[in-house]
């Protein structure tokens, strides 16, 4: 890692390396920050755009947002709310009780625990956790589940406190968080301080080979800060005395890796490694031509579906939209979708309800408001948790409807 950056705001926030942009997205809200319908206060905006070191390979965003405007009292993604992802992170903590778990009396600790979807499980086993969560909002509900949150953000100096009350963890896991913490290198320094010796570090996240593949551009916004693939993970690792050890590919949220990292040279590397950092090379994933390809299939979908919206309304057709995600934020924002092209998004979280959608103002209704009555078509922002949806409004399809998916490329089904 050789090449370093000569400006501070082109610095790779993990081995300082010079980080070139491939895709700019425009000017985007905070993805969570959904308003009150009174609210005429001003809104946070900030430049969304993508980048990928020289150096160690990592592709993340060229601004940060400060982490309390996004991690704060008023969040409103509980992970609970769907029951695909309820499945798998019980399947995960099983799968942490038969493995990392099973020592005298052992400690597993989880960053960003959100409503203890994954914790509960180790709670109800009985085994010593505690979960991380600076969203209070969220934290709340994992602690009324009967997991134990600490109401904070991991870092090196809340990690030290842990260890110094709790001794050390079997396990640390992160799932779609570790992605959202620009500050890297006090992470692993805290991972450094609280893991036990042959300790585990385990964390899911959406994973690049997939953005790219599906061209899906949606996973890009202020809370992703990082796009990693195995090859990213590796570099970072090493850059902070870890090893890459296991990867696993997951299906959830549009495509994700499970990394597991533990102490340089503790643990003997799976043959998935390797087998996934060659698969990587074969198809150029850190190539600088492959991410300016992405971005340039990246503006043929916003072409597309701001096409087939727009002859959608000179049709008199209604059209809403459905899932009022983060993702959402980046795609209403940089196509310039607002209510002139979807009357609404539904949506079943109730911190999102009756509110409107950060930069566009699209209202956000129940789900029940999608039957009453149906719309000829739904745009499906929470295309990742297609099946589920699909498989619960399968009434909306039997009388006509049809479901506009934009991930890989713009279609009706
Ligand atoms: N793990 C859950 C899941 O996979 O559904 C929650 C994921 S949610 C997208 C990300 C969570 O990370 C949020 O609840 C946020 O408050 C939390 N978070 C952000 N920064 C954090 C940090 N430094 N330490 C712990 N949690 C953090
Ligand atoms: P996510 O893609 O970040 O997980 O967000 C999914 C959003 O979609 C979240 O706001 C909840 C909403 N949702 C529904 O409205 N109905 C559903 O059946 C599911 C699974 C999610
Ligand atoms: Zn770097």
């Amino acid at each position: 890692m050789t090449e370093r950056a000569s400006d501070a705001a082109t610095a790779c926030r993990v081995c300082r390396g010079a980080v070139t942009e491939f895709l700019d997205l425009g000017r985007q809200p905070l993805s969570d920050a959904f308003r009150d319908r009174a609210d005429t206060g001003p809104e946070f905006f900030f430049r969304l755009a993508v980048g990928q070191c020289a150096s160690c390979t990592m592709v993340q965003l060229m601004e940060e947002v400060p982490r309390e405007a996004m991690f704060n009292d008023q969040y409103p993604y509980f992970s609970s709310g769907s029951a695909v992802m309820r499945k798998h992170f019980t399947e995960t903590a099983q799968f942490f009780l038969e493995t990392e778990l099973t020592g005298p009396d052992p400690f597993a600790v989880e960053i960003g625990c959100n409503d203890g979807i994954m914790l509960q499980t180790i709670s109800d086993a009985g085994v010593r956790h505690l979960g991380f969560e600076p969203s209070g909002s969220v934290a709340r509900v994992a602690r009324e589940n009967g997991v134990s949150v600490r109401t904070d953000f991991f870092e090196e100096s809340t990690a030290a406190e842990v260890r110094a009350t709790h001794g050390p963890a079997a396990v640390v896991f992160a799932a779609n968080t570790l992605c959202h913490i620009p500050y890297l290198d006090s992470i692993f320094r805290g991972l450094d301080v609280l893991l036990d010796d042959n300790g585990v570090f385990v964390f899911e996240d959406p994973y690049l080979g997939d953005i790219v593949q599906k061209t899906s551009f949606d996973q890009i916004y202020d809370e992703h800060f990082y796009l990693f693939s195995a090859h990213s993970v590796q570099n970072t690792a090493a850059e902070f005395g870890f090893e890459l050890v296991d990867v696993a590919r997951l299906g959830v949220h549009g495509g994700e890796v499970r990394y597991t990292l533990a102490r340089a040279g503790k643990r003997e590397p799976s043959a998935a490694v390797a087998a996934m950092l060659e698969e990587e090379s074969e198809r150029r994933l850190a190539e600088p031509e492959t991410l300016r390809e992405f971005a340039a299939a990246v503006g043929r979908i916003r072409d597309d579906l701001v096409s087939l919206l727009s002859d959608l309304r000179a049709q008199g057709k209604r059209v809403v939209a459905y899932g009022a995600t983060a993702k959402s934020a980046t795609v209403t924002n940089f196509c310039d979708i607002d209510t002139a092209l979807v009357s609404h998004v539904c949506d079943s979280t109730p911190a999102k309800q009756e509110r409107l959608s950060p930069g566009k103002h699209i209202p956000v209704l129940p789900s029940e408001a999608f039957s009453a009555p149906y719309p000829d078509y739904a745009l499906l922002f929470a295309w990742n948790h297609a099946d589920e949806i699909m498989a619960k409004e399968q009434e909306f399809r039997r009388g006509g409807g049809r479901w506009i998916l934009y991930v890989p490329s713009v279609r009706v089904v």
